[in-house]
């Protein structure tokens, strides 16, 4: 066991070098664990300033009866900042938390590599750079890893425990079971660009913006329908308000370009002007939307009452949105069945099937409307829909009144392919299996970190499983026909592990 376990007496001394956002952070999150702390910055000053900030969150902990004043008098007493690297020697473990910048980080661990101990672990809170650029100028690469820890530390579980190409599994290992030992989620990753998170959800905000640029809705419209039929705590255009759209879009780029420019990970030319214009989010006033004071949220675009059919057919099978039957005859909307098909045919010949990549407009049928994907149609609280260029307004109309009859809000979006959560959904399960068939990480830590680092509702993997392999390639592949820029075609991952489930069928 190591010496840096929880609340042994024999806690080791952690380090943490670079006293920002982050720095204060973690230090707080390893004093809460019970290690003595000490705390360095280059910028005099920076240190005891940033003992003083932990100093004041602990006593605000305290005034909140989450902590006790003894208990925050013990923590602080091990806490020290210290003006000169040479007082980092006894500690078993430094985590790094400066500017991110290669050059400054493999100065800094040099620095730090003739100061400690050789059974000292190294760790960088990188969020772009590659740990095995970071280790490699270092005589024993073998103990530095990357513990990437989310922004707000003492409160985020998720923590990347990132392996270099020379990190020694034990040192990985260690890092892994201490990080445990502090209360955190930790998972394991390989050293690749945007590690797991800052990788698998990138379409998340990728796909919104884009249908944002096909004019498919609003902002407000997009994030409505993420939220309440995707089951995302918070759509992509107002997180990322809340992230800062420079910072959003910097780790965009950073990954696409240490992607080689893979088309799968391209920016968005919306956000991009966003950025260059200064509308960086809610810190400078105005990004998506306007935060400036007394300024309102605007209106998702909501459909107005519509009188719902009095009965539907179902032809064949809905696929990943069976689900939604249930919920019509829960309503009293009688359901008539037809062997052959995957539409709900209304009494005027409407035809509605959900979203796959194609356009209502790609139909034969005239007067053919999609609807989206939803998390789960019991519980999504609104739907989006689209009709095709010549349906006929009354289709639409009985098909809003469909909805609208099960208690949900309907959206009526343009007729892009994959409309909303189903390009968003699709994307982010391909992603996902890529990301594990490359080994970035195991399933289960793909899943749990996406559940624990960005609060998805359901893990990209186990969603995959509930929507059905071949329903997610199909989609993408019909994504792919309609922009053939390589973004959608679909991962030779998520291709096998369709035809592995068509030969199980
Ligand atoms: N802010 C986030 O949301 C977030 C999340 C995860 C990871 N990270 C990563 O964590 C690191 C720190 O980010 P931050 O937001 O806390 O930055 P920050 O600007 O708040 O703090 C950086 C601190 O490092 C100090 N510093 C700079 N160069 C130094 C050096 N050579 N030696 C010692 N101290 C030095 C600065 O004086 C400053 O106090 C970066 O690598 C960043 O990519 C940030």
């Amino acid at each position: 066991m190591s010496a840096i376990d929880r609340g042994t007496e024999r806690a080791g001394l952690v380090a943490v070098v670079g006293t920002g956002t982050m720095g204060q952070g973690i230090a707080q999150v390893a004093l809460a664990a019970g290690h003595p702390v000490r705390l360095y910055d280059a910028a005099p000053g920076r240190a005891s300033r940033a003992a003083d900030a932990i100093a004041d969150r602990l006593g605000r902990l305290v005034a909140k009866e989450r902590l006790t004043a003894a208990d925050r008098d013990t923590a602080l007493g091990r806490l020290a900042p210290v003006t000169d690297l040479a007082d980092l020697a006894e500690a078993e473990l430094v985590v790094e938390a400066i500017l991110e910048e290669l050059g400054a980080k493999q100065q800094l661990f040099t620095a730090l590599e003739s100061v400690v101990s050789d059974g000292c672990l190294l760790a960088t809170n990188t969020s772009s750079l590659s740990v095995t650029a970071v280790a490699g100028v270092l005589r024993r690469p073998g103990r530095l890893l990357g513990l990437h820890f989310f922004n707000p530390a003492p409160l985020m579980p998720l923590v990347e425990v990132v392996r270099g190409a020379a990190t020694d599994e034990a040192a990985a290992d260690r890092a892994h079971a201490t990080v445990a030992a502090w209360g955190k989620t930790p998972v394991r990753c390989a050293d690749t660009p945007g590690f797991i998170v800052n990788r698998i959800a990138r379409p998340f905000y990728a796909e919104a913006f884009r249908a944002y640029e096909e004019r498919a809705a609003d902002p407000a419209t997009l994030d409505a329908v993420l939220r309440e039929s995707g089951g995302f705590r918070m759509g992509p255009f107002e997180l990322t308000d809340l992230i800062g759209q420079d910072v959003n879009e910097a780790v965009t780029r950073s990954v696409w370009e240490a992607l080689f420019h893979d088309p799968k990970f391209t920016p968005s030319l919306a956000q991009r002007q966003l950025v260059a214009s200064g509308r960086h989010g809610r810190k400078t006033g105005h990004g998506w939307y306007d935060h400036s004071e007394g300024a309102g949220r605007p209106a998702p675009h909501t459909a107005e009452p519509c009188e719902p059919p009095g009965k539907v057919a179902l032809h064949g099978d809905l696929g990943p949105a069976q689900g939604l039957i249930g919920a019509i005859e829960a309503a009293g909307i009688p359901v008539t069945r037809e062997p052959v098909g995957a539409h709900l045919a209304l009494p005027d010949g409407t035809r509605l099937s959900l979203a796959d990549g194609t356009t209502a407009t790609d139909d034969p049928f005239a007067a053919s409307v999609r609807f989206d994907l939803a998390l789960d149609y019991r519980t999504a609280t609104r739907v989006a829909l689209a009709a095709s260029a010549a349906a006929p307004e009354e289709s639409l109309r009985s098909a809003i009144g469909l909805f609208q009859a099960l208690g949900k809000e309907v959206s009526v979006v343009q007729d892009v392919p994959g409309m909303v959560v189903a390009r968003t959904a699709a994307m982010l399960v391909d992603f996902a299996e890529d990301a594990a068939a490359r080994g970035v990480a195991s399933p289960e830590d793909i899943d749990t970190a996406m559940l624990t680092g960005v609060n998805y509702p359901r893990g990209p993997l186990a969603w995959g499983r509930a929507l059905g392999a071949p329903w997610v390639r199909d989609t993408l592949r019909n994504l792919h026909h309609a922009c053939p820029t390589g973004r959608y075609a679909p991962s030779q991952a998520l291709i096998r592990r369709a035809a592995a489930d068509e030969k199980l069928l």
